[in-house]
């Protein structure tokens, strides 16, 4: 089963990389930070850091600039070749260790780096316990893990009506066209997550829900929407059909700026390695 997951989560990156940034990181908590700026936050103090599930490197990017980046040892693992090119791209990302691997077996020496950070990925991974152990080892004593999870639509905008027209096509769809389910559902609540953690060596971990603004124009909103995992095998006609509804359906609820309201909740963790 993780073969399979793993192996669409590969495709689905190399045919849309970027996919994440694309679809998130012009979106803004009500303190004006985008979620990944949240992550870079929590880590200030951290010098030598792995981005788990690090995708085409932006959150590499905000930590490797201004005061806090320089001198940094940054590093980023992630499952999709694709994703780690963008991210090799990026010259903020130049000197970062980057490496084309699975979170569940991290080739880096026990202590390594003082904070771990991961945006939208953690979620996603099977065998959530023994990345758990990996993280605590390659994490020294008293150093910092600060991830980002899906929490699912914020009540009453753009991002739930879409996931309410997406849910009977995807009950409709024949099992081929059905993704497979990801990761483990515990990382969805606080006792989950400190179920999955603590056992590893973390301590029970701070957890906040955040409201995440992604109003824009409408073409903006389906960039969003429209990377989905879900939508990938879906035929191309079924999704142009749920594009035109949702479109229409949105356009009702349009600010008098033309701007659709749209909002996601996003979970952020942080939890210390135990033994400082
Ligand atoms: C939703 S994307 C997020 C990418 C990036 N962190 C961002 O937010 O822009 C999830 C990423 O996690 C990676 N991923 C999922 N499971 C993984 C695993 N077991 N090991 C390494 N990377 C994994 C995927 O390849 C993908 O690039």
């Amino acid at each position: 089963m993780t073969m399979v997951q793993e192996d669409f989560l590969r495709a689905f990156h190399a045919a849309h990389p970027a996919v994440t940034v694309r679809s998130m990181a012009h979106g803004r908590a009500e303190d004006g930070r985008s979620s990944y700026e949240i992550l870079r936050d929590r880590v200030a103090q951290c010098r030598r850091l792995l981005d788990l599930g690090c995708g085409d490197g932006l959150l590499l990017e905000l930590l490797a600039a201004g005061e806090a980046g320089a001198g940094r040892a940054l590093a980023g693992i992630d499952l999709s070749a694709e994703e780690l090119r963008l991210a090799r791209a990026r010259p903020g990302v130049a000197g970062a260790d980057l490496r084309v691997v699975r979170a569940q077996q991290l080739p880096f020496q026990d202590g390594w780096f003082d904070g771990c950070v991961s945006h939208m990925a953690l979620m996603l991974m099977s065998d959530a316990d023994q990345v758990a152990a990996e993280l605590a080892r390659v994490l020294e004593p008293g150093g910092t893990l600060a991830v980002v999870l899906g929490g699912g639509p914020a009540g009453g905008e753009a991002y739930e009506r879409f996931v309410q027209l997406l849910k009977p096509l995807f009950r409709a769809a024949p099992a081929e066209q059905q993704i497979p389910s990801f990761g483990d559902r515990r990382l969805r609540s606080r006792e989950g997550f400190d179920e999955v953690f603590r056992p590893a060596g973390f301590r029970p971990a701070r957890w906040e829900t955040v409201r995440i603004d992604l109003s824009g124009p409408p073409e903006r909103i389906w960039r969003t929407v429209g990377g989905f995992y879900d939508l990938a095998p879906l035929d191309a006609a079924v999704v142009a059909d749920l594009r035109a509804r949702f479109e229409a359906e949105a356009a009702t609820t349009a600010l008098p700026d033309g701007r659709i309201p749209c909002a996601m909740n996003v979970r952020v963790a942080t939890a210390v390695r135990e033994g400082s």
